[in-house]
C-alpha cells in the first residue's frame, strides 16, 4: 500500500498506470466503503483510494468540524483490503491548481438535498472534478444511497465528456437496516434505534405511502416518523429514480427519498 499526500508524486506514480479504479472518500470507512473497494478489486488494474474530508461541500462549519474522522483506523482497513494506493491530499494540494473542465450541474441538483443544502452539490462536483483530472481513473465507484451525489457526477462526466466510468453500487445496510453511514458514529443507541424504526416503517409502509401520497396524505408519514422519535424532516419525496419524476401511475416504480434529523445529526437514505 503507497501513501501519497502530493498530487506530483501521485502523478508521478500513476502516470504508467492503465486502468485505475477509483474510490473517493472522507474517511470514516464503514462496510459501505468496504464494499466499494472490494468492488473496485474485481476490476482489471489498481485501486485507488482517497480519503479528504472536503470543508466546500459543508454549508455549514459546525457540521465540518463535527464530521467524524479517524486516519489511524481507517488507514488499517485500507491495508489489511490491501489497497494499492491512497492518496491524502491537504487542502492546499488539491485546490491550488487550475483545472480544464468547469463544473457542470445538472438541474437535479436543485431537488432534494440541494434546497437545503446550499452549494453542497457545487463543492462536491469542484473536488470530484479535480480528482478526475488528476487521477484519470477508469472507473470511480459510488454508492447509491447518495443517489443524487451519483447522478450529478454521471450527468457532469457525461457533459465533460470524461473518460471515466461511474460504477454505481448498492446501499449497504446495518443489520437493523439503517444504511452505513460515516455519520452514523455521531448517533447515541437510542438514536440509532429511531433510525432503524424509521428504515423499518419506510419499508413496510412503501406501499401505503403511494396511495397516502397520491391522494397527497403525506402529512400523515411526517407525523409517523415525529412519533418515532425523528427531531425534523428535511424532506420525504418519490421519485422513479430512472426518469426523476414523480411517479404518474399506481404501477409505476418509485423511491422514496428521505432526509432527516436525530438531534444534530442529518441522515439520508432513499429505498
Ligand atoms: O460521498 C462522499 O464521501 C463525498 O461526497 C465524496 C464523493 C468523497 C466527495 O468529497
Amino acid at each position: 500500500m503507497k501513501i501519497f499526500k502530493s498530487k506530483h508524486k501521485l502523478k508521478e506514480e500513476i502516470s504508467n498506470i492503465k486502468n485505475i479504479s477509483f474510490v473517493p472518500t472522507m474517511g470514516g470507512l464503514h462496510k459501505g466503503h468496504i464494499s466499494l473497494i472490494k468492488k473496485s478489486q474485481n476490476y482489471k488494474g489498481k485501486t485507488l483510494v482517497s480519503i479528504f474530508v472536503n470543508p466546500k461541500q459543508f454549508n455549514e462549519k459546525k457540521d465540518f468540524i463535527n464530521y467524524p474522522r479517524n486516519l489511524k483506523k481507517d488507514l488499517k482497513i485500507l491495508k489489511h483490503l490491501k489497497v494499492d494506493l491512497i492518496y491524502l491530499p491537504s487542502f492546499k494540494d488539491v485546490f491550488s491548481f487550475q483545472v480544464k473542465n468547469k463544473i457542470f450541474l445538472d438541474k437535479f441538483s436543485k431537488k432534494l438535498c440541494g434546497r437545503s443544502r446550499k452549494d453542497h452539490f457545487k463543492g462536491v462536483l469542484n473536488i470530484v472534478n479535480r480528482f478526475l483530472e488528476l487521477i484519470k481513473p477508469k472507473y470511480i465507484f459510488l454508492g447509491i444511497k447518495d443517489f443524487q451525489q451519483s447522478y450529478l457526477i454521471s450527468k457532469h462526466i457525461l457533459k465533460r465528456k470524461i473518460n471515466t466510468k461511474v460504477i454505481n453500487c448498492n446501499t449497504i445496510r446495518e443489520k437493523n437496516g439503517v444504511a452505513c453511514s460515516t455519520r452514523n458514529n455521531n448517533l447515541n443507541k437510542n438514536q440509532f434505534k429511531i433510525a432503524s424504526n424509521v428504515i423499518k416503517y419506510l419499508k413496510n409502509k412503501k406501499r401505503l405511502i403511494k396511495k397516502e401520497f397520491f391522494n397527497s396524505k403525506s402529512i400523515t408519514i411526517k407525523k409517523d416518523l415525529i412519533n418515532l422519535g425523528v427531531t425534523k424532516i428535511d424532506y420525504i419525496e418519490f421519485y422513479n429514480s430512472k426518469t426523476l419524476r414523480q411517479p404518474k401511475s399506481k404501477r409505476e416504480k418509485f423511491k422514496i427519498f428521505i432526509a432527516f434529523y436525530l438531534n444534530k445529526t442529518r441522515l439520508i437514505d432513499n429505498i
